[in-house]
């Protein structure tokens, strides 16, 4: 194996500790502490599992949880009013509504009645929009952990090749924007595009987030690439019944070819939680007009 292994889940461990330290400062300035809050509807056992390490980290961090569960019978207008509600608390900093959101529930709808000021998740319409046009807003976390690695193990990213691999809001369309904005040559491939692998050959850095396990083959990637691996997919173990995690990416091969690469698990699954931390940090100073230093974090 010659790649370096990028460690996402040192890297989130750190982002995490330094949001932590600057709480007091906020605490201090603002008379509360930042404020998270986390709306679960519904049992799905991955989101319960999520939103459980959610509060925990915001605790850790020395931030305010605020966890609301809704039945899986939980009407639209019931979630609706308690999204308008955590909109109008000013103990709330950030408002995060776990999807996906049962059937029948308009997630769009959902998303689009957050207050952006408070999306941290920046889903919202008005944040993608920002993003899009270079304003300040809230970046969706995955994609804004999978940039810290990069830059951290690439310094400048300008002019390099870059190919986003998956096209979702929640990702690929944000991640892209984001290597465009560090002067990227930018290629988003998906489903349709013709002869992947060639296209995938010409980049400096690979993103892949298609959710599909081992999609992307060691002889896609060039000799040096930084491979960035978004997909957490459960497959079968060696053993009978049991499964294991892989991403989008067949790492062992892609190990030998790869510059660097980040695991499955332990590479970017760990940035999401950390980024989201951040994400509510930089909230609380902009919502309670205290000032935070722009590399601050
Ligand atoms: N479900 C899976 N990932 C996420 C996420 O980052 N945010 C929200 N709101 N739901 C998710």
């Amino acid at each position: 194996m010659s790649a370096d292994i990028i460690d996402g889940k040192a890297f989130a461990a750190n982002l995490r500790s330094r949001v932590a330290d600057l709480v007091p400062a906020f605490r201090a300035a603002a008379g509360r502490a930042p404020g998270l809050a986390v709306v679960l509807v519904g049992e799905d056992p991955a989101s319960q599992v999520y939103v459980r390490s959610k509060h925990k980290a915001t605790i850790e961090a020395g931030m305010e949880s605020f966890e609301h569960r809704l039945p899986e019978t939980a009407t639209q207008d019931e979630l609706l009013a308690l999204v308008r509600q955590l909109n109008a608390d000013d103990s709330v900093d950030g408002i995060l509504v776990q999807l996906p959101l049962p059937n029948g529930i308009d997630e769009n709808l959902v998303i689009s009645t957050i207050d952006p000021d408070k999306d941290v998740d920046g889903f919202h319409v008005t944040n993608a929009g920002r993003l899009a046009v270079g304003q300040h807003g809230y970046v969706p976390c995955t994609p804004l952990g999978c940039l810290m690695l990069l830059r951290d193990r690439l310094g400048n990213l300008s002019g390099l090749d870059a190919v986003v691999i998956g096209r979702s809001n929640i990702v690929g369309k944000p991640m892209a924007q984001l290597l465009l904005a560090e002067s990227c040559t930018v290629t988003i491939a998906h489903s349709r595009t013709k002869d992947l692998p060639a296209v995938v050959r010409r980049a400096d850095i690979v993103v892949a987030a298609v959710g599909r396990a081992e999609m992307v083959k060691a002889d896609w990637i060039k000799p040096g690439a930084t491979v960035i691996d978004v997909g957490i997919n459960r497959v079968p173990g060696a053993e009978p019944g049991k499964t294991k995690l892989v991403g989008d990416v067949d790492y062992a091969g892609a190990a030998e070819i790869a510059g660097a690469i980040t695991p499955v698990p332990g590479g970017v699954g760990p940035m999401t939680i950390a980024v989201l931390l951040r994400n509510t940090l930089v909230a609380a100073h902009h919502r309670a007009g205290v000032a935070l230093a722009a590399d601050a974090i």
